[in-house]
């Protein structure tokens, strides 16, 4: 896990996205109640940038098809098998947020998904 001095607190605005990129990772950093948070900003249903959305009620609104997703706990709203990850934050002694973010996937070729799943027995039928 890798930490990430971001943005001064004072400068991240309340219920504004502010979009960043770390270990190559889209993400929303915003501030709800004066606390930052930290989310996925790709949408799981299609992929747009939910920094293009609405951010309301401790929610982002995917401004394609309007899913919602808590900012606290990633859940999208009415559908909890559904969620963005969240990222964890915290505050320097200075004023600055920090954002915790996992080493980025390993990105693999069609041919190695294959031959895992050959390997494991599940190969998927037509
Ligand atoms: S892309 Fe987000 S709801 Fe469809």
């Amino acid at each position: 896990m890798d930490v990430f001095r971001v943005v001064p607190l004072d400068e991240l605005d309340e219920g504004r996205a502010h979009r960043v990129v770390l270990e190559n990772q889209p993400i929303l950093l915003t501030r709800i109640a004066g606390e930052p948070h930290a989310v996925s900003d790709v949408c799981p249903h299609n992929g747009a940038s939910l920094s293009d959305g609405v951010i309301k009620d401790g929610c982002v609104t995917c401004p394609s098809h309007l899913w919602r997703f808590s900012l606290h706990d990633g859940e999208r709203q009415g559908r909890s098998d559904v969620r963005i990850q969240v990222y964890g934050t915290r505050l320097t002694g200075d004023g600055w947020v920090e954002v915790e973010v996992p080493p980025a996937p390993v990105e693999r070729s069609l041919r190695e998904i294959l031959l895992d799943h050959a390997r494991q027995g599940s190969l998927p039928t037509p």
